[in-house]
């Protein structure tokens, strides 16, 4: 028995791939973009690989935290500049998020403020020569689209330190992004597949159709436009590969993308193998809570509880918005149910009886909680995700970016119910969380759908795990899209289309033609008959 044990090691051991080294960058270290790969980063360690985090000094705190430090590697990137600054940048997106309206237009005012901070400190990497050195032993690098530095530190040690073709992962913690798609080549077809930031769904009207169309394609413009301009002197300054700094160009050096959706929940529409449908990352099942929280769980009876968070990228948001969320509280005051609160500073507040609060709370163990009923938050990805895992029904607030497009799929799903930031009042708020807690086909769909969303061969993480591995091993080329070798025209067959109009005018015109010239023939003797 013993030796058969050994023997299936063995077997195991030599399955493997050799011990990569991973460099993962999820834009400097903060939020749903960097916690979306943590999972990513465990699976493969748990597989005898080495990861390394890239991440700004602003948020070195990561690296002293017990579970991160004792998995990862940790490189801290350094500016001296005083005036650049991560945490105001997020704070400057996240007040543009709750004072603006949604959509594109918020992208681009969050564009001018992040510009300096993208461009700058990705400078301050490729200036650290040390530490770019260290990276030059790099395998593979796995990034996160909204920092797209990575891209650049792969050109510099490729250019500069001799490395040989390092992999290029590119993974998206948000909802679907439809420049992502045409970046790897895979169809993007604005018939049923709605672009970011649109609200849409899968089921469009005509007008909806042509917006959705018309805007996909100004989207992926706009993005290859502010992408080239932007690093521009960034490549020239460190003489980079000049294609690197387009996203038209990424097909050659990116191998694998993966998105962070599931179709449990997401329209389905077709996707190339290059491209890997791994939602759910940050979802898993639920740790026991600290022994004073499960006493509060508990106390909620058959009421059950209402869990509440705003995220982190917007946590400012309940405190910069004290007038919401006292409109807020007065809402959860009225329900029977108890409520556990995300809250920075919970101090600002004169709680309510049935509310605890807390600065941080461990989101993921509270969905998958028995007694948890709703989730209100602001439909942020991985929420939705570890909700929908948990098969806890929704209430959103949707403030930025890809919030939106969350909110179209809980909505047509039938997962819960929606407040417009710009119209919450605390009725309409306690009418919609009473609609969900009290309504039972919002919890059956969860639960229906999390069946659903579990069945599947591989976790999220470890199926992404896979993938990173696959193509460390094999490269992505053979999986690259025949759509970059076409021009738009060729691609959306404009020029069949138009050649085949041609030969069916023809087909009318030319019989038309014969009998065109019998007819001013008879006409023509007509009216010399008329004239003699
Ligand atoms: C705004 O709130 C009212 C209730 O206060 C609700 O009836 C209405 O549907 C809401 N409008 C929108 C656009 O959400
Ligand atoms: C419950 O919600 C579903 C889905 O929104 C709706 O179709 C149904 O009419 C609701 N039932 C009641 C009793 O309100």
């Amino acid at each position: 028995m013993w030796c058969s044990m050994f023997f299936h090691l063995l077997v195991f051991w030599a399955g493997r791939v050799e011990s990569a080294k991973i460099l993962m960058s999820g834009v400097l270290g903060e939020g749903s973009h960097f916690t979306a790969l943590v999972p990513i980063g465990r699976s493969l360690v748990q597989q005898g690989h080495s990861v390394t985090f890239l991440i700004s000094e602003e948020y070195s705190y990561r690296a002293r935290d017990p579970e991160l430090s004792r998995l990862f590697e940790f490189e801290i990137f350094h500016y001296n500049d005083e005036t650049l600054n991560a945490n105001e940048f997020f704070r400057g997106f996240a007040q543009i998020g709750v004072e603006g309206s949604n959509g594109f237009i918020q992208l681009l005012q969050t564009y001018s403020i992040g510009r300096r901070v993208q461009v700058d400190m990705c400078e301050s990497v490729l200036e650290d020569k040390a530490m770019m050195s260290r990276l030059a032993t790099m395998d593979a690098i796995v990034f996160e689209l909204p920092w797209p530095c990575s891209i650049f530190i792969k050109s510099y040690i490729e250019r500069h330190l001799n490395a040989a073709d390092v992999r290029m992962v590119l993974s998206s913690a948000t909802a679907p992004v439809s420049t992502m798609f045409l970046m790897a080549g895979s169809p993007f077809n604005p018939a049923y597949q709605p672009a970011s930031y649109t609200s849409y769904s899968s089921s469009m009207t005509f007008f909806q159709r042509m917006i959705n169309s018309a805007y996909s394609l100004v989207l992926t413009s706009i993005m290859e436009f502010i992408m080239r301009n932007a690093y521009k002197q960034t490549v020239e300054k460190f003489d980079l590969h000049p294609n690197m700094a387009s996203l038209s160009g990424s097909h050659e050096y990116i191998d694998l993308f993966l998105t962070n959706c599931d179709f449990a929940t997401e329209f389905p529409f077709p996707l190339m193998p290059n491209v890997i449908a791994v939602g759910g990352l940050t979802a898993r099942a639920a740790m026991p809570l600290e022994p004073e929280l499960e006493d509060f769980m508990q106390s909620s009876g058959d009421h059950g509880v209402v869990v509440f968070s705003m995220g982190s990228y917007f946590a400012s948001f309940t405190t910069h918005r004290q007038d919401l969320m006292k409109m807020i509280l007065e809402a959860l005051s009225r329900m029977p149910q108890k409520v556990v609160m995300q809250i920075k500073d919970p101090t600002l507040y004169s709680l309510p009886e049935n509310v605890k609060a807390m600065p941080w709370i461990s989101q993921n163990d509270l969905l998958g909680h028995p007694k948890t009923k709703a989730f209100l938050f602001h439909a942020g990805n991985n929420g939705y995700l570890e909700a929908l895992y948990h098969g806890v029904p929704m209430v959103v607030i949707p403030i930025f970016g890809d919030h939106i497009d969350v909110t179209v799929r809980i909505l047509s799903r039938g997962l819960g119910l929606m407040i417009s930031k710009d119209n919450i009042s605390a009725d309409y708020l306690q009418h919609q969380l009473q609609e969900v807690l009290a309504n039972s086909s919002y919890d059956a769909t969860a639960k229906r759908l999390s069946a659903i969303f579990r069945d599947r061969p591989l976790g999220p993480a470890d199926r992404a795990a896979f993938w990173i591995q696959h193509v460390i091993k094999h490269g992505g080329n053979y999986m690259r899209s025949p759509a970059h070798d076409l021009s738009f025209i060729q691609y959306h067959l404009i020029d069949i289309g138009l050649f085949m109009l041609l030969m069916t005018c023809l087909a009318f015109y030319v019989p038309f033609l014969f009998l065109g010239r019998c007819f001013s023939h008879t006409s023509e003797s007509q009216s010399k008959c008329k004239s003699d």
